[in-house]
């Protein structure tokens, strides 16, 4: 089973998004677990405050070191009293200064048993916090949100859906947008025409060599098209690179 926590100030945000459809299913199935734990509980000071002034003035607060680091402590505490053999978990950061979080990281990290993530909130969390737990630093995107929960939720989606049992149909996340740096096919399904546009005849044909041929074709046409940035690291054939290089021409 795939273990994630999340270390938080708004739990509620994490259990709330995460316990609805396939996500909340995967969990009851107990094929992931997410365990929330929020930050303030760890706060020694008065109103359980967890944030103070930067150290040489500027905007904003600061999230304290201690009480992450307590926090982290206990569970890692309590999950090797649970299992003393478990692995030393990957403490995420989630932060726009990380690493770009993508499909290759996602499947990477859905080799992990134990993963850890840590939101911060205010103007950031207290450099000595990251330096003594974090082990990885990701972004979601180059643009800045109030906190990490959201980001943490879209990570333990994507990579939660890569864990086995976890979609009914296992086939559908190896054949999808974006496996190997191409985007997915176009897809149809009834009626055959609608609204005077016709499903693609090959489709219909029931030759599936040439479905196959067509929708490879598709996918490295629309990445061309849409995201040819990915076409770098795709593997393509020699007569697709051809392909590209012939539209290229064209559209000069
Ligand atoms: N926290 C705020 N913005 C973020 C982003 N783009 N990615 C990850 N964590 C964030």
């Amino acid at each position: 089973m795939m273990n994630f926590t999340v270390m938080t100030l708004f739990p509620d945000m994490i259990k709330d998004g995460l316990n609805v459809s396939i996500m909340g299913r995967a969990i009851d199935n107990k094929l992931i677990n997410v365990d929330v734990v929020n930050i303030r509980d760890y706060s020694k000071r008065k109103h359980s405050k967890v944030d103070d002034y930067p150290y040489g003035g500027g905007a904003g607060m600061v999230m304290q070191a201690e009480p992450i680091y307590d926090a982290y402590t206990d569970i890692i505490n309590k999950q090797k009293e649970v299992n003393p053999d478990i692995k030393k978990p990957r403490v995420i950061y989630m932060t726009p200064q990380g690493k770009l979080f993508n499909q290759t990281m996602a499947k990477e990290l859905a080799q992990e048993e134990n993963i850890i993530f840590l939101c911060g909130h205010y103007e950031g969390v207290d450099e000595r916090a990251l330096e003594l737990i974090v082990t990885d630093q990701v972004s979601i995107g180059d643009y800045v949100l109030t906190g990490g929960e959201m980001p943490a939720m879209i990570m333990i989606d994507a990579i939660s859906r890569l864990v086995p049992g976890t979609l009914h149909n296992d086939d559908s996340a190896q054949d999808e947008s974006l496996t190997d740096n191409l985007l997915e096919y176009p897809q149809y399904t009834r009626p055959a025409s609608f609204m005077g546009l016709d499903v693609p005849p090959i489709l219909l044909s029931g030759d599936h060599a040439k479905v196959d041929a067509w929708r490879r074709q598709q996918s490295v046409l629309r990445t061309f098209k849409m995201r040819p940035d990915l076409l770098k690291d795709a593997k393509i054939t020699k007569k697709e690179e051809m392909m590209i290089a012939n539209l290229k021409k064209g559209l000069q």
